[in-house]
């Protein structure tokens, strides 16, 4: 039996890979539940520079995004972990204007 969040689970565990780093996810776990689990709080950067990672939870601000597979812009919290699974994260900066600030709407 493991522990998660002080609540014991029996669900069968699995590998999958953040990054080139291998990490542990319980059967039915989302990517960014298992992410959060394992202290990670920010996978992307905003085009202002600002980190990103799990906001809403269900699917609507698309905040979480991660690379699955190959599969670029992948909702972390609607994504469950499979075995072998391969996930990309996007912490890199990417300056919009030079200025590291958000351009004004096109
Ligand atoms: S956290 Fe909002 S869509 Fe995933």
């Amino acid at each position: 039996m493991t522990m998660r969040f002080g609540i014991p689970r029996q669900s069968p565990t699995m590998t999958f890979f953040v990054d080139g780093k291998a990490m542990t996810a319980f059967q039915g776990d989302t990517v960014a539940g298992a992410l959060f689990a394992a202290g990670i709080r920010a996978w992307r950067r905003a085009r202002s520079g600002e980190e990103r990672g799990l906001l809403c939870g269900i699917g609507i601000c698309f905040d979480c995004l991660v690379t699955v597979d190959g599969q670029s812009d992948q909702r972390a919290c609607q994504t469950l972990v499979e075995p072998g699974m391969l996930v990309e994260t996007n912490l890199i900066s990417i300056p919009v204007n030079g200025t590291g600030k958000d351009s004004p709407p096109c």
